[in-house]
Parts: C-alpha cells; sequence; structure tokens
C-alpha cells in the first residue's frame, strides 16, 4: 500500500471499496490524490500503470489505464474537484485473481451523478461511459454525502450478461 500523509478526508474516501470488494480477493495497492487539473490526468496514469504491473495481465493493466484516464478527466471536467481552487481527485486501485479495481472519487455531489449516454457518430466526447460499460466487468456509481462520488469498475474477469448499463440518453440524431 503507498504511504501517504493521514488524511480524514482520504479515509472518508474510502467508503465505496469498501462497499464493492467483498465479493472480490482483492488487495488494496495504493491510493493517491491528485489536483483537479488538467496535468493530474497523466500524472494518475502513470502512477496506476506502475502501481498495476506485474498484478495484472498487461493487457488488464493497459485497459484499466485508459478507463482510469477517463474517469479522471470526467472528475476534472464535469465535478466541483475540476471546477473548485484546491479540488482534488483521488484514485484508488486494487487488485486479485487476475482482476483490477479502479477507483475515482471526486467532490460531486449527488444531483451530478455521472450519467452513460450514447454519442452520435459526429460527436466529439460522450464515450468516457461508455467505453467503461463496454469494457469494464462491472462498474458503478457510489455516492457518500461526505467523500462525494466514486465511479469504480472492475476489468480483467469474466463479464457478467447482466454488467451492461442502459443507455439514459440515446443518440437522438441517428448515423446516415
Ligand atoms: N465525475 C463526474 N461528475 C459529474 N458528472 C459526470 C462525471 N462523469 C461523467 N459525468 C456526466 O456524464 C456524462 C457522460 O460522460 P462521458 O461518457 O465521459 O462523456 P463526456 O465526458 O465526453 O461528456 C458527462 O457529459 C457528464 O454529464
Ligand atoms: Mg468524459
Amino acid at each position: 500500500m503507498k504511504t501517504q500523509k493521514p488524511s480524514r478526508g482520504r479515509e472518508r474516501r474510502r467508503t465505496a471499496y469498501a462497499a464493492v470488494s467483498r465479493d472480490r480477493n482483492l488487495c488494496a495497492l495504493g491510493q493517491a490524490d491528485f489536483a483537479g487539473q488538467a496535468i493530474s490526468v497523466g500524472a494518475a496514469r502513470a502512477w496506476a500503470d506502475g502501481l498495476l504491473a506485474g498484478h495484472v495481465a498487461d493487457e488488464v493493466r493497459e485497459d484499466a489505464v485508459l478507463l482510469l484516464s477517463e474517469l479522471v478527466t470526467n472528475s476534472i471536467v464535469h465535478s466541483d474537484s475540476g471546477r473548485k481552487p484546491g479540488g482534488l481527485v483521488t484514485v484508488f486501485l486494487a487488485a486479485g485473481d487476475g482482476v483490477a479495481h479502479c477507483e475515482v472519487i471526486d467532490d460531486g455531489s449527488a444531483a451530478s451523478a455521472p450519467v452513460i449516454r450514447e454519442a452520435c457518430p459526429e460527436d466529439g466526447s460522450g464515450r468516457g461511459l461508455w467505453m467503461v460499460n463496454v469494457m469494464a466487468e462491472a462498474w458503478g456509481v457510489h455516492h457518500d454525502d461526505e467523500a462525494g462520488n466514486a465511479v469504480w469498475f472492475r476489468i480483467g474477469g469474466q463479464p457478467t450478461s447482466t454488467h451492461l448499463m442502459p443507455l439514459s440518453s440515446p443518440c437522438a440524431g441517428g448515423a446516415a
């Protein structure tokens, strides 16, 4: 486990992991806070890549890092973590049985929860959560009034037939 300065906020931010890890033989690898700024996306990616190395297969690690960077970007763009001075994005990683568990926690509220949507072909954005939905074995959103919003996913195991979430706002334009 990566050594971090003690922080009450960080302790509170562990709640989502505790909630979703009961059914898995997961071992916590580390947790880190990143500034709510665009430059943190690459830093989080490099940190996660190094931490997952040796714990999961290379292709699982590469996919996990890709999805993680989408979630960190979302936290910076769509939550108070990126809007308010001093905002932080917390990333938590665990692994076990070839599976990577990744969690990105931000200062979002219950009213600003992530919503999966289907992008039209011409849209330049709107595919981050769609990718998570398609590539992850399982994923979800956990809101805690004190900790904020945690978006988590697991990748590397067998997908379940029920893991795909319905689209809340299908593409209206349609492909030509
Ligand atoms: N961490 C988050 N906090 C609040 N809203 C979010 C967060 N992540 C995603 N969303 C919402 O879900 C939508 C879909 O996210 P995504 O699929 O990554 O597309 P994009 O980020 O390109 O809009 C976003 O447009 C945003 O409204
Ligand atoms: Mg996005």
